[in-house]
C-alpha cells in the first residue's frame, strides 16, 4: 500500500511540474520588465501576463506585461500557442533594438528579448471585457462583475497605485507634523452626518444594533479629550444615501483629521500646505490657480455664484487646472422641514448645517436663544473645481452650548441620552479642538478628472447598491436570521 501511494505521488508530481523547467528557473531571479534596459546582453528570466500578440508560425512578437511595465519579446519556433492574458515565464536574451526600430513610447522600447524558452504557468479564456482602452464605453455592470480585469487597464492600474501614492505622502506628511495615526471602530453607535445609517444586527444582544459609523467624528473628539492632540486616519465612512457620481452610496474614505488648541486658521493653513505639496510631489503636471486660495464666504457664494462650492477656475477646459478655495461663515443651522434631522422624530424646527458639534461663532452666541438662524458655525468646506472635496469645523467644547444645540435641533430626552458619553467627557478637561475630513475619493476623482468616485475605487459600490465581483448584499441562510433574532418580512 505505501508502494502504491509513493508511485501515485510521484506520478501525480510528473504530470504537473515540469521538472526540467523548475530546474532551470531555480537558479535564475526573475527580472522585472522595466529593469530589461539595464540588462542588455543578459540571460534573465521574466514572468507576466502576455498583452498582445503578433504574427504566427516561425516569428512571434509579443508583449509582456508585469507591474512594471511592458517589454517586447521575440520568439522563434515557439512550441505553445500564446494567447492574450496568458501568465508565462520568459527566459531569454535582452538585445538592443536598432536605432530605427527603438520604440519611444515604452518605457523599455530600445531593447527587446529574444526568448530562449517560453513556460505557459497559467492560460486565459477569451477575456469578457476588453482591458487594452480607457473602458469608459464598456457596459458597467460587466466591468463591476469583471472588476479584476477591468483594473489591468492601464488607466485603472494607474489610478489605484496613485492613489496609494497619495495616502503615504499625507501619512508621511502628518506623522512628520507630530499626528498620531489612530484607529476607530467600525462597529459602533450611530454618528450622524446627515444619511441613514447600516445597522448591524447583535447576535449577543438580542434586538440590539451597532451601526456603521457615518464619520469617526466623535471618536476623534474624545481621542481629543484623551490628550492625543493630534490625529489623523483614513477611516472608512459608511453612509446610506441617493448615489451621485462624487457620493458614494455605501462606503467611502475620509482623511480624518482632528487638533487640539487651534484656531480655524491653523486647520485651513495645515490643509493648504499638505496639499499644495502634495500636488507638486504626485501630480507635478497640474497647476493650482491662485495661492493662497481664496476664501468666501457663504453668503457672498450664494450670492455671486448661486452655490456654496464655487468652480473658480478660469480655463474650465484646461485639465490641469486646480482651483482649490474655502467657503467659510455658514450658518449654524438650516431651517428644518417636516423631516426631522435625526431618526425621524421629534419636531424640530432647525437642523446643522455641517452637525450638531459645529461650534457657533464666538460673537454669534448670543443670538441662539434670539434668532439661530442668524447665528453663523466655525464650519469650513473645501472647494476643489466646484466640488465639495472637504469640511471641518471648530468644535463645541462647553457641555452647555452642547446641551443648547440638541434643544434647538429638536432632540427629544431618548435622543440626548444616546450623546451624554459626549458630554460626560467634556466634564473631566477638554481641551477646545477642531478639524476637518477631505473625502479621498472625491479628491482624487476631481485631481484624475474623472466622471465618477467610482474610477478611483478598487471595489466600489454601483448605483444599485451592488458590490464589486461578490455582488453583494445577499440573502442570509434562516440559521443566520434566526441566531440574530430576526424575521425577514417581504
Ligand atoms: P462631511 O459629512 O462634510 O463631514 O464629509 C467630509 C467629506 O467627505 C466626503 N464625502 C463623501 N465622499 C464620497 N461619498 C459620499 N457619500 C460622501 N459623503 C461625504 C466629501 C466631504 O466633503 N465628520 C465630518 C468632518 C469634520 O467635521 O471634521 C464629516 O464627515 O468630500
Amino acid at each position: 500500500f505505501t508502494v502504491i501511494l509513493i508511485l501515485c505521488y510521484h506520478s501525480k508530481s510528473f504530470f504537473l511540474v515540469n521538472h526540467q523547467i523548475y530546474r532551470y528557473n531555480h537558479f535564475m531571479k526573475r527580472t522585472l520588465v522595466i529593469s530589461t534596459p539595464e540588462n542588455v546582453g543578459k540571460s534573465i528570466l521574466l514572468k507576466g501576463w502576455v498583452n498582445s500578440v503578433r504574427g504566427h508560425g516561425k516569428l512571434v512578437f509579443f508583449d509582456l506585461r508585469d507591474r512594471s511595465g511592458l517589454v517586447q519579446v521575440i520568439a522563434e519556433n515557439l512550441d505553445v500557442v500564446l494567447k492574450p492574458e496568458y501568465v508565462i515565464a520568459v527566459t531569454g536574451k535582452v538585445v538592443k533594438r536598432p536605432g530605427k526600430l527603438a520604440n519611444d513610447k515604452l518605457e523599455t522600447g530600445q531593447v527587446e528579448i529574444q526568448a530562449k524558452k517560453i513556460d505557459i504557468i497559467t492560460q486565459s479564456k477569451e477575456l469578457p471585457i476588453p482591458v487594452t482602452g480607457d473602458g469608459h464605453d464598456i457596459n458597467e455592470e460587466m466591468r463591476m462583475k469583471y472588476r479584476y480585469l477591468d483594473l489591468r487597464r492601464p488607466r485603472m492600474n494607474r489610478n489605484i497605485k496613485t492613489r496609494s501614492k497619495t495616502v503615504k505622502f499625507i501619512r508621511d506628511y502628518l506623522t512628520n507634523h507630530d499626528f498620531v495615526e489612530i484607529e476607530t471602530p467600525i462597529l459602533t453607535k450611530t454618528t450622524p452626518e446627515g444619511a441613514r445609517d447600516f445597522l448591524v444586527p447583535s447576535r449577543l444582544q438580542a434586538g440590539k444594533f451597532y451601526a456603521l459609523p457615518q464619520s469617526p467624528q466623535q471618536y476623534k473628539q474624545l481621542l481629543m479629550v484623551a490628550g492625543f492632540e493630534r490625529y489623523f486616519q483614513f477611516a472608512k465612512c459608511f453612509r446610506d444615501e441617493d448615489p451621485r457620481a462624487d457620493r458614494a452610496y455605501g462606503e467611502f474614505t475620509q482623511l480624518d483629521i482632528e487638533m487640539s488648541f487651534v484656531t480655524q486658521e491653523d486647520i485651513l493653513q495645515l490643509t493648504e500646505k499638505m496639499f499644495t505639496s502634495l500636488v507638486k510631489e504626485i501630480f507635478p503636471e497640474k497647476k493650482i490657480q491662485q495661492t493662497p486660495w481664496p476664501r468666501i464666504s457663504h453668503s457672498e457664494a450664494q450670492k455671486k455664484y448661486g452655490s456654496d462650492k464655487p468652480d473658480l477656475r478660469k480655463d474650465k477646459k484646461d485639465p490641469n487646472e486646480l482651483a482649490f478655495a474655502w467657503t467659510l461663515d455658514f450658518p449654524l443651522f438650516n431651517k428644518q422641514s417636516k423631516e426631522d434631522y435625526f431618526h425621524g422624530s421629534g419636531n424640530a424646527q432647525f437642523a446643522p448645517s455641517h452637525h450638531m458639534f459645529t461650534s457657533p461663532h464666538p460673537d454669534d452666541v448670543h443670538l441662539l436663544d434670539k434668532d439661530p438662524l442668524k447665528v453663523r458655525g466655525l464650519q469650513h468646506d473645501l472647494v476643489l473645481n466646484g466640488f465639495e472635496v472637504g469640511g471641518g469645523s471648530i468644535r463645541i467644547h462647553d457641555s452647555k452650548v452642547q446641551e443648547k444645540i440638541f434643544e434647538l435641533i429638536g432632540f427629544t430626552k431618548e435622543q440626548k441620552q444616546e450623546f451624554t458619553h459626549m458630554l460626560t467627557a467634556f466634564q473631566y478637561g477638554v481641551p477646545p479642538h477642531g478639524g476637518i475630513a477631505p473625502g479621498i475619493d472625491r479628491l482624487l476623482m476631481v485631481l484624475y478628472g474623472e466622471p465618477n468616485l467610482r474610477e478611483v475605487m478598487a471595489f466600489p459600490t454601483i448605483s444599485s447598491g451592488q458590490t464589486a465581483v461578490l455582488n453583494a448584499p445577499s440573502i442570509p441562510t434562516p440559521e443566520q436570521l434566526k441566531e440574530l433574532h430576526l424575521k425577514s418580512i417581504k
